[in-house]
């Protein structure tokens, strides 16, 4: 017999990464969120890594990121990454469209909302349903180990860092702030650029931040180092720069500082009815941003919750939504999770037998 269920795909559209997880086979695809479009003719040459090297080839090609802060920001371009993963993904002879879950920020506006809903159907979704990512890294992020209904999580992403508090089987109360890791690499090409007067680029910040990055106490990690390469802003020529670890943690500090208040006032909108069960449940941290080593033992001390980093916590909210697929997003929580309007049945798709997302 058919399995349709196997198709059941479930996406989160990262600032920096698509990911999207399809049943039976798990995560298909960690894609770059870009574009490579030529300047001279206007077309899409290639999307995701393969976009990347073509920029890093020629300047007739200019890069686009059409998802900003979690939205899509150019909605034609997310339409079209979306719809390529989704075609890449599904095997040929899948002729009927898959039900999709995909997880977006929880502070979206109408607009952004509408423009998720749209790049979703148009890529191919027969049935959607959009899960807010604190409640999709929840479910994803494998159990906390206290068995408690009540969790909060915090998913470190590039540009967001998005605080939900999770109890009577949904997301109670949530704070979105515009921080994540991408802030790390600017504070990391403002101060290469200050104390050695070379510009850096982004990717090669992010490169040192990966390299020997990390929140570690003073004292620890201070012999690690990492060579980068930047333009001479005196000369305009390349130059070598090796960063320390104890370099990048001052550089950082600021950006971290400010994602610890975020998840602080994400933290502060939990009502004083479970604020004690928190105690006890902790924070769970998700995104790829979390695992900067030290971070989970930072924010623990900062806010006095036992703090963990959740399993796959890149992965998280993907594999979250790829859950409610499975068994239903739940109903409770103040979260607006509605219903999207029902897609057309096309192909083989055989309604009856296709479970609502309910
Ligand atoms: N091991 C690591 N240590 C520290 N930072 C990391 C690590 N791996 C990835 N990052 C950082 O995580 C960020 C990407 O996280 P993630 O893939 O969760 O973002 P995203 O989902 O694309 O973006 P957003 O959720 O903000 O829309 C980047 O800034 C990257 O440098
Ligand atoms: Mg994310």
């Amino acid at each position: 017999m058919w399995e349709y269920s196997c198709r059941d795909t479930a996406v989160d559209l990262g600032s920096t990464t698509v990911r999207m997880h399809v049943r039976g086979r798990g995560v298909v695809a960690r894609e770059p969120s870009v574009l490579a479009r030529s300047r001279s003719s206007g077309r899409i040459l290639a999307l995701g890594s393969s976009a990347q090297e073509l920029a890093g080839l020629t300047d007739e090609v200019s890069l686009i990121e059409p998802i900003r802060d979690g939205a899509p920001a150019e909605p034609d371009e997310t339409e079209y990454l979306l719809r390529h993963l989704v075609r890449t993904h599904h095997r040929r002879r899948y002729t009927a469209r898959p039900r999709m879950v995909v997880a977006v920020p929880s502070d979206l506006t109408p607009l952004q909302y509408e423009a998720v809903e749209s790049a979703a159907y148009q890529a191919g979704a027969r049935q959607l349903e959009l899960v807010p990512t604190p409640l999709a890294a929840a479910a994803g992020s494998g159990p906390a180990g206290t068995g408690a209904d009540v969790m909060i999580v915090a998913d470190i992403g590039a540009y967001i860092t998005d605080i939900g508090i999770i109890a009577f089987g949904g997301l109670v109360s949530s704070h979105m702030a515009r921080i994540g890791g991408a802030a790390l690499d600017r504070a990391i090409v403002a101060h290469v650029r200050r104390e050695h007067e070379v510009l850096l680029s982004r990717a090669a910040a992010e490169a040192a931040k990966l390299a020997v990055g990390s929140v570690a106490p003073r004292g620890r990690q201070r012999t690690r180092q990492a060579m980068v390469h930047g333009r001479d802003l005196a000369t305009g020529l390349p130059r070598p720069v090796v960063l320390t670890a104890a370099e990048i943690n001052r550089a950082i500090a600021g950006a971290i500082a400010a994602m610890v208040d975020a998840i602080r006032i994400g933290i502060g909108r939990c009502s004083p009815e479970i604020s004690g069960d928190l105690m006890s449940s902790g924070l769970t941290l998700t995104g790829a941003a979390a695992r900067l080593p030290g971070l989970d033992r930072l924010i623990g001390t900062e806010t006095g919750l036992r703090t963990r980093v959740g399993e796959d916590a890149a992965d998280a909210a993907v594999l979250g939504a790829a859950e409610f697929l499975r068994h239903g997003v739940p109903r409770g929580g103040r979260f607006p999770l509605r219903k999207a309007r029902d897609g057309v049945s096309i192909g083989v798709w055989p309604t009856r037998r296709c479970q609502p997302l309910t």
